[in-house]
């Protein structure tokens, strides 16, 4: 997983709760340290591990705390790419180039980077219904991304998850709908 995952939850966490409390995380957690870098490359049970101290230490759960880090992610990659997110017309937009585009240009920056499928099963006008497509259990990470880009293209969204269970825990539909 790369860096850029850990120093903006690091970031997030800090921002929230404060220094003291991403460095007692880390300690949680039984990492020795936390000199992440956006470029290098982390395993992703390191992530678990400070997502599962973050909960225990503030009660919170996982599907929150991923949520609120994929919107704050959204906020970086919003000052990161402007154009990515001006290039498109709306949230629909946005979210079809995510799999044939976005993550296409991310793959080129970074050759080892671990993302996930988004298959298309329908689209419409107001509705798009994606596949999201990962081992790693980060769909609220997505849901996170996915409302945070909304606020940016001032529209209303809603979303159902469902389990697609042929291919239950390693994809979950997503339907999208915007008004
Ligand atoms: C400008 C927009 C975006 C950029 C630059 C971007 C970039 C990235 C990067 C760098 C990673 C980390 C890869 C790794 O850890 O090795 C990642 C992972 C991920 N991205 Fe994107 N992304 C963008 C938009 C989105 C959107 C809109 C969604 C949701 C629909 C999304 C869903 C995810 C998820 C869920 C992961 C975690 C890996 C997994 O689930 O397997 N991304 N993305």
């Amino acid at each position: 997983m790369k860096g850029i995952v850990f120093t903006e939850f690091l970031e997030f966490v800090g921002s929230s709760r404060g220094e003291d409390f991403v460095d007692d995380m880390i300690a949680e957690a039984g990492l020795a340290e936390s000199a992440y870098t956006s470029v290098g490359t982390y395993d992703f049970n390191e992530l678990s591990r400070l997502l599962g101290a973050y909960c225990s230490l503030t009660g919170e759960s996982s599907s929150r705390a991923l949520n609120g880090l994929g919107r704050h992610l959204c906020g970086v990659f919003q000052k990161k790419f402007p154009e990515v997110f001006g290039s498109c017309g709306g949230l629909l937009d946005f979210l079809r180039s995510v799999d044939g585009h976005i993550h296409v240009e991310v793959r080129k920056l970074y050759a080892d980077a671990e993302l996930p499928r988004f298959e298309e099963i329908e689209s419409g006008p107001k509705q798009l219904v994606l596949d999201y497509i990962s081992c790693r259990p980060l769909a609220d990470l997505a849901i996170g991304l996915i409302e945070g880009a909304s606020e940016y293209y001032r529209e209303k969204v809603a979303i159902v998850v469902r389990p697609v269970v042929a291919d239950a825990g390693v994809r979950q539909r997503f339907e999208i709908s915007v008004c």
